[in-house]
């Protein structure tokens, strides 16, 4: 089976995990440390705080920027449910938008949902392309919002000459294993230009605590561990090499599948790196989406459907209310297909993917 995605592990990862080992020391210690200023540096942000995963950077960074109970925050509905979630752990109400045709929030949506309840806009970089920035700032600087972007699929994508997780108040990284870059375990980042953003989260994710025993507030346990950072440094050398690894595998599957009738390549949105976490096409209706991924596992080819369900129409929402109608959401949910894609993808591997999809065509 060819796997939707499948990490890397270099020798040069396994050596560091055992340099952690023998060093007994194993959480927020050195190698944590230098994978913040490395990844910082890489951001191209002040600072970078390291905690326990993706949802716990999103729930710390919007406490952190003061978010209190009724306050609204804008966020596409078509996204992992933990970006919701990590609104909702903060205290904040989750106001759901409607998506582009490049799959991140529509700016022209979230305008129309604003209210004087509404605190700051939290795009999703999803599938690692970037969210129309432009349009959000200028719709945050309107209405006197934040933005909090949630980079999760979207280590290194870029929007115009910065980098995603620098251009709002904190970026929120998750290093989980299918990530582009992972630590081989839970993982996240808070990357911040703010120092009082970074100061609080730092503060935060490990109990509030100014030294060992002086609790300054109210914290909890998210922290980040040596082991992680470990990996996370090495995977983060390597990580252009990914990226560029799976820009040749998108252009390649772009233009073998770009005749097909009844089926779209995902688009990149111009003046941005897209980084290809996924890479999920678009068929023309739910039958056929779903008589492909029967067809292409039947070759042995694994694929996903990035997301099944709208986080609006989610059962865990019902209790928030009449679900919004959120129609380009909602035919993404039933038409998108993602096909594997990843560094190590070989071309053989590639061509049975793209092989795969042409045979169920040419019996359509
Ligand atoms: C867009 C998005 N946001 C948030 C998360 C949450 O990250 P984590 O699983 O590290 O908590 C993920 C990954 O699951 C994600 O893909």
């Amino acid at each position: 089976m060819i796997p939707l995605s499948r990490v890397t592990v270099t020798p040069e990862m396994t050596a560091a995990i055992l340099e952690v080992v023998a060093s007994g020391r194993f959480i927020l210690g050195p190698e944590t440390k230098a994978f913040e200023n490395e990844f910082a540096a890489y951001i191209g942000t002040r600072h970078a705080v390291a905690v326990s995963q993706g949802t716990s950077a999103i729930q710390l960074s919007l406490i952190a920027l003061g978010v209190r109970p009724g306050d609204e925050v804008l966020v596409p509905s078509m996204t992992a449910f933990p970006t919701i979630e990590g609104i909702l752990h903060a205290g904040g109400k989750p106001v759901m938008t409607d998506v582009d045709r490049y799959g991140a929030i529509d700016p022209a949506d979230a305008a129309s949902r604003v209210t004087d309840k509404t605190v700051g806009i939290l795009p999703v970089h999803l599938y690692g392309g970037a969210a129309d920035m432009t349009a959000l700032r200028a719709l945050a600087e309107r209405h006197r919002l934040w933005i909090v972007e949630d980079c999760c699929q979207a280590h290194g994508a870029r929007f115009r000459e910065k980098t995603v997780g620098s251009v709002g108040r904190s970026g929120c990284f998750s290093f989980y294993p299918s990530k582009n870059l992972t630590v081989l375990g839970d993982g996240g980042m808070v990357t911040t230009n703010d120092d009082e953003v970074a100061r609080t989260v730092r503060l935060l994710r490990d109990h509030g605590r100014s030294d060992k025993y002086t609790h300054v507030a109210v914290g909890f346990n998210l922290r980040f561990n040596e082991i992680q950072a470990a990996v996370g440094r090495r995977q983060l050398a390597l990580l252009e090499t990914f990226i560029e690894k799976r820009r040749a595998v998108a252009r390649h599957y772009d233009t073998a599948l770009a005749g097909i009738e009844g089926l779209r390549t995902p688009l990149e949105r111009p003046g941005t790196r897209m980084v290809y976490h996924l890479y999920p096409i678009r068929l023309k209706d739910q039958a056929t989406r779903d008589a492909l991924r029967d067809h292409l596992t039947r070759a042995g080819v694994e694929t996903g459907v990035h997301y099944p369900i709208p986080n609006h129409l989610q059962p865990a929402m019902e209790p928030f209310g009449t679900p919004p109608s959120l129609p380009e959401s909602e035919a993404l949910a039933q038409t998108s297909l993602s096909l594997p894609i990843f560094p190590s993808l070989t071309e053989e591997e590639v061509e049975t993917v793209i092989g795969g999809v042409q045979l169920f065509f040419e019996n359509e």
